[in-house]
């Protein structure tokens, strides 16, 4: 206690045994206090300030030691008065506190409005996507629904099906990626959207005009013409009355369609085996362009087409000589290559932000 005393001596440079010195003090503590308080600017100085008014070492809490020295009578006044100073101390901290907190996450939340935005970086829509959709957007205002067939699947829909058996020298331009396959079926990537032809015929009765957008996979050497991957538009329409002069129109409206200016139409004659007679689609765009493959005016391939064999409506069950129709496959690629003056299609699926941002 002497050594309690003697240090708030110390401290107060007042006699503790005077209440009157006592009152005093306490006044100017609370005044010292106050002033220091209001001045702080920052949470160190407030913890320094907690230490010295609050702190188990500080003058206060000596004052309080200091009281059993005092009558009872005394130490009831002073100590109620001290009590009083605590808690006027410990709230004055508390919301110098929460200020100096609340001015802390002001600080760090703070927008300020004048600087200039920060650019949001926007993305769009890959060039074959965009493609894809005005070729399916042109089909369908000519009444043609979407249909979806699967990128795996057998080698009856993918080769058999389509007058393509084993061995059949067509096969050849079909240089396949085959699948782990089980004793029914023998699975492959599909090598075109043709094998749709013969699933929907299956369950679907004429009349009908169908388009199959997707992706399809053949294992060859790659170059500026060839991928491993890319995309065929199948089209199958099928009615009592339907002639490939219904099917040139049709193109002709789409092409015009999608490059937004006339295009001239010509057919090769070619051959698929699930097709009798079988064409190629060339077109002939009547505006020079930049790209190699558009420019000096010559016909572009875009697709296969033809007639449907009769042996395919057989194979679905339809009555003989009652249907016939015609059917394509278009590469979408090759469309792209042509309306954005591409002449890589390897770009496509090289992931060059060079490149897609071009567009
Ligand atoms: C076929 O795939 C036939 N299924 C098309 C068909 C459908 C004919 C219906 C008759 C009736 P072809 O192999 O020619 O045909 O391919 C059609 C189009 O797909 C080509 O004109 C070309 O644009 C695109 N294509 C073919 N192979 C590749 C490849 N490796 N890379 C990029 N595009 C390709």
């Amino acid at each position: 206690m002497v050594c309690g005393l003697k240090k708030w001596v110390f401290y107060s440079k007042i006699n503790y045994r005077s209440g009157k010195k006592h009152i005093m003090d306490l006044k100017q503590l609370k005044k010292d206090a106050e002033i220091g308080i209001s001045l702080i600017k920052n949470t160190s100085d407030l913890e320094k300030w907690r230490i010295k008014y609050l702190g188990r070492k500080s003058v206060l809490s000596l004052f309080f030691n200091s009281l059993s020295e005092l009558s009872l009578k005394e130490k009831k006044k002073q100590g109620q008065k001290a009590n009083a100073i605590r808690q006027l101390f410990s709230s004055l901290y508390k919301k110098r506190k929460n200020d100096l907190e609340s001015n802390l996450s002001f600080s760090s939340n703070f927008i300020d409005i004048t600087q200039p935005g920060e650019k949001i970086r926007q993305g769009h829509l890959h060039p074959l996507t965009s493609t894809l959709s005005d070729i399916t957007n042109s089909f369908q205002k000519m009444g043609f629904s979407i249909i979806e067939g699967p990128e795996i699947e057998t080698e009856y829909y993918n080769f058999d099906a389509l007058n393509i058996p084993a061995g059949h020298p067509a096969r050849e331009m079909f240089d396949t990626l085959w699948l782990r396959s089980n004793n029914k079926d023998k699975f492959l990537l599909r090598t075109h959207t043709s094998p749709m032809q013969v699933r929907f015929m299956e369950t679907n009765q004429p009349p009908f005009r169908i388009i199959v957008p997707g992706k399809c996979f053949r294992y060859e050497a790659t170059d500026a013409s060839h991928e491993i991957q890319f995309h065929q538009i199948e089209g199958l329409m099928v009615g009592e009355n339907i002639s490939l002069s219904n099917f040139k129109a049709i193109i002709e409206e789409v092409v015009k369609d999608i490059f937004k200016h006339k295009v001239l139409v010509r057919f090769r004659p070619s051959y698929f085996p699930f097709v009798s007679p079988g064409v190629e689609v060339d077109i002939k765009l009547k505006q020079k362009g930049r790209s190699k493959i558009q420019d000096a005016n010559e016909w572009l391939e875009i697709m296969g087409a033809g007639m449907v064999h009769p042996d395919l409506f057989k194979r679905v069950g339809y009555v003989t000589n009652r249907w016939q129709g015609f059917a394509f496959g278009l590469g979408v690629e090759r469309i792209a290559m042509i309306k954005y003056h591409i002449d890589d299609i390897r770009l496509f699926f090289s992931s060059d932000i060079r490149f897609l941002e071009q567009f």
